[in-house]
């Protein structure tokens, strides 16, 4: 088994979960390649002991990624930092001849995006790839094999979103993730859209157009010290695009609803295509369940649910009668991650990570929702 010695920028909620899912790397099958963590970079120092104590692997913690950078031990960068450090420091490790996993959105804005795309085109033998989970539930990887098939036959609609209301409490303190200098402008669409648009855009589903309306709910917040601090960022985002079918060149209308404050879901991601042969949807409120519509010209229209089981992209230990959740999906793309770093490509079109290119489209569509917003008009994306 070939090992790829990992450094982690960033050790906070996402760096932990990546640390986690490499801890139980035992749990996945068939694959040539596992990843061991070596090095970790965070400005909290609080964060060390939980890494220490469980990675005996580590030898070199650091609050200086440039130190990690310098270490030839470190073949791999995760990088979970906020989002205005994203430009600097995936462009670091890029010119440090270190591949890359970074976090959406890559880069706080467009001219950030632009600077980290070209440090790749830079650097063609860095492997970098763009964090996004929610492929990996097995009930999507089913929608997306019907994606491959071409099932749907003439697409009627797409709506795809990622909705939670871990922001409905206006009494919960302001962090980083809610402060435009360390957000950015594009707020709940930087933080939240990859998800929704990881699959749209590996189908071919380009949005030629958007109109967009974005929401500023909670003004400010508690800062934490006993007054308030202005909150700026876009809570919620709803946008409608005119999206292109690759398969057959036709137009469809593609919703993406992006919301921090949705009251009534905790973390729900789902996707909803309707054609005129299949239709289908999903939604993570109920992970298991896919709801397929095959119809037959003449025939009846049934909804057929369908159980999904522990049945994901990369095989493992577990039984496909049990549950997957969250963390799987994380340990799933994780592998995905590793198997194209290893083998030059994904095991299938949707078993692969975002690449820069697709980050570089959800960077046309929110630049273009922007737009869109301010002058409360349909924007065509730029080519
Ligand atoms: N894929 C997902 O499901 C998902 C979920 C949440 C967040 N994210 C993304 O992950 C990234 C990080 O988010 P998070 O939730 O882990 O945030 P977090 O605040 O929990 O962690 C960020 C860490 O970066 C550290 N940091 C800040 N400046 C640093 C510097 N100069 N050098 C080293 N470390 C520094 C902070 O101390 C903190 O520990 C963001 O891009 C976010 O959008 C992705």
């Amino acid at each position: 088994m070939k090992t790829i010695r990992f450094g982690i920028i960033g050790c906070g909620l996402m760096g932990r979960e990546f640390a986690s899912a490499a801890a139980r790397w035992a749990h996945l099958l068939d694959l040539k390649v596992r990843p061991s963590i070596v090095s970790i970079c965070d400005k909290n120092t609080a964060l060390y002991p939980w890494y220490r104590g469980n990675f005996a692997s580590i030898t070199q913690v650091t609050d200086d990624y440039k130190a990690l950078l310098a270490n030839p031990e470190v073949d791999a960068v995760y990088v979970a930092v906020p989002h205005n450090l994203h430009r600097e420091i995936y462009t670091a490790v890029i010119a440090a001849g270190k591949h890359l996993m970074g976090e959406k959105p890559f880069g706080i804005d467009q001219e950030a995006n632009r600077a980290i795309l070209a440090a790749c085109r830079r650097n063609p033998n860095v492997f970098v790839r763009c964090s996004s989970e929610s492929p990996f539930f097995p009930a999507m990887q089913k929608v997306c094999a019907l994606i491959e098939s071409q099932s749907f036959g003439r697409i009627v609609e797409v709506n795809t979103g990622f909705l939670h209301s871990s922001d409905l409490d206006p009494n919960k303190p302001i962090n980083w993730k809610r402060m435009i200098e360390f957000n950015g402008e594009y707020g709940v669409l930087g933080d939240l859209g990859m998800h929704a648009l990881h699959v749209p855009f590996r189908s071919g589903w380009k949005p030629r157009n958007v109109r967009a309306i974005l929401s500023d709910i909670v003004k400010e917040r508690p800062d934490g010290k006993g007054g308030t601090a202005p909150c700026r960022t876009w809570d919620n985002g709803t946008l409608l695009c005119e999206a292109l079918d690759p398969v057959d060149g036709e137009p469809f209308p593609m919703t993406v609803k992006l919301q921090r404050i949705a009251p009534g879901q905790r973390n729900t991601w789902y996707t909803e295509i309707l054609g005129t042969r299949t239709s289908v949807r999903w939604a993570s409120t109920n992970p298991r369940l896919l709801e397929v519509l095959r119809y037959t010209p003449g025939g009846d229209q049934a909804w057929e649910q369908i159980q999904t089981g522990y049945e994901p992209a990369f095989k493992t230990i577990t039984g496909p009668i049990f549950e997957f959740g969250f963390t799987d999906s994380i340990q799933q793309m994780w592998a995905a991650f590793l198997h194209e770093l290893d083998t030059g490509k994904p095991l299938h079109r949707f078993a692969g990570c975002v690449t820069p290119e697709e980050t570089a489209l959800s960077h046309r569509l929110f630049t273009a929702a922007l737009e869109s917003q301010r002058l409360a008009a349909t924007i065509p994306l730029e080519e």
